[in-house]
């Protein structure tokens, strides 16, 4: 068998592998850091509060999943000769944040979303397809929802409980992560989408948290 259709059983094995691990209820991935929530005690809040901060975070843990697709789809098909390595970085903040979702989401006794399987498999459809086309357009692709992304953190900043300190401290933490990702993408070459692309993703990303905040 040639090399390149090892590579090619590889990068499929790996990509599955991947994709299993990060749909699996309960996975095995540990993150680099603990969770910003982990120093802090646990306070009471009433059973409505603890469904909206659950719904919220299960709507952050899908925009994880989404992040860890279109991570892996790019690291397939974009070359990325100088920023790879930074990408690489990006992308094992975004386990931290996957696993820090699942575990708030965990303690609040609630569940990640049923959707997060379509969502993955779009994202990284994305992903990969934006690599195809070019470095460009895929690490533009990388700013522009790590840029929808901050805009979500920031209304659940207002939205959570105000005294849901540990569902706040990750927030807070994810949100300083994705802005340094969308400028390190727009640093490295990223295109700056025109507004009506802008608004296309504005209009998808409102159909997953919509989603994700009920199921
Ligand atoms: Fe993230
Ligand atoms: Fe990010």
């Amino acid at each position: 068998m040639s090399s390149t259709h090892l590579s090619l059983i590889d990068n499929f094995i790996i990509n599955a592998d991947r994709a299993l691990r990060t749909l699996a209820a309960g996975n095995d991935m540990t993150s680099e850091r603990p969770s910003p929530a982990r120093p802090l005690d646990e306070v009471d809040l009433s059973e409505a509060e603890r469904k909206k901060s659950a719904a919220l975070m299960r709507v952050n843990h899908t925009g994880e999943v989404c992040a860890q697709a279109l991570y892996q789809g790019q690291a397939l098909t974009a070359k990325l000769p100088d920023v790879r390595a930074e990408m690489e970085h990006a992308a094992e903040e975004e386990i931290d944040h996957l696993v820090w979702c699942q575990e708030r989401i965990d303690s609040l006794g609630s569940h990640t979303s049923y959707l997060n399987p379509v969502w993955y498999g779009l994202s990284f459809a994305i992903g990969a397809g934006a690599g195809l086309v070019s470095d460009k357009v895929s690490l533009g692709f990388v700013a522009a929802t790590e840029h929808q992304v901050c805009k979500h953190l920031e209304e659940h900043l207002q939205e959570l409980p105000a005294q849901d300190f540990r569902s706040r401290a990750v927030v807070e933490q994810m949100l300083e992560d994705e802005a340094r990702h969308a400028d390190m993408a727009l640093n490295a070459g990223g295109y700056n989408f025109p507004a009506p692309v802008k608004g296309l993703m504005t209009l998808v990303s409102k159909v997953m948290t919509t989603t994700s905040y009920r199921i």
